[in-house]
């Protein structure tokens, strides 16, 4: 069982979908701590309904994002986590941070990345009259969500779709995906190479994969 500290900013639907894989023996993790920036995220509710540790971390109050990434690490050590899972954390991290927990840091973001790297997504890949958006999985490296891709979840854009209905069936994907490489993480199957993510030393073939939703 590896331990996981898990970053989030708000709702935390990302976060619950890890916590109903582990108590359904799904999801070989144990995570040991929520940490929030926002002391308002439902996630940290979430947490605290499956009797998760959380922490509020407010970036307000310090002086500079280094100062506020050396706290967070000196709160996320506590607890030597070996995965540290960003789910809808809305800060960006410095590269001390990210060289921190290099290979063990990973992050969700609604795009196919290296399209729309930043906010706004959705309508981005609206405004583009693109046929296919979707979700990345990623490892982090200091460049925003620019690290090495482990798995890619992608939908067909309607002419009808709106930011909202564009997230709602993403977040579906995220749910499904997401657990998905924390468990290969977990498992050690994961690493990187010129890159490039390798799944059990090979180049996985299906790290995009298509919903119907
Ligand atoms: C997700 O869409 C994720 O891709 C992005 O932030 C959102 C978090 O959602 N990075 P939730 O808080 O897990 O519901």
């Amino acid at each position: 069982m590896k331990k996981a500290v898990v970053l989030i900013s708000g709702s935390g639907s990302n976060l619950q979908a890890f916590i109903d894989l582990i108590g359904a023996d799904q999801l070989p993790i144990q995570i040991a701590l929520v940490v929030s920036n926002n002391a308002n995220a439902y996630g940290l509710q979430r947490a605290a309904m499956a009797g998760i540790q959380t922490k509020v971390i407010d970036h307000r109050a310090y002086n500079s994002r280094s100062e506020f990434d050396a706290t967070l690490i000196e709160e996320i050590d506590a607890f030597e986590p070996e995965i540290v899972i960003l789910a809808g954390f809305m800060r960006i991290l410095t590269a001390e941070f990210v060289d921190h927990y290099q290979n063990r840091l990973l992050n969700i973001h609604p795009s196919l990345l290296p399209k729309y790297p930043g906010t706004n997504t959705h309508q981005r890949a609206i405004d583009s009259k693109d046929e296919w958006h979707g979700a990345s999985i990623h490892f982090v490296v200091p460049e925003v969500d620019a690290g090495p891709v482990i798995l890619q979840g992608r939908i067909k854009v309607n002419a009808s779709d709106t930011p909202d209905s564009l997230q709602a069936r993403i977040h579906k994907i995220e749910h499904q995906l997401y657990p998905l490489a924390v468990k290969w993480l977990a498992q050690g199957r994961l690493s990187t190479k010129n890159g490039l993510v390798l799944l059990d030393d090979e180049t996985s073939t299906e790290q995009l994969q298509t919903f119907d939703l």
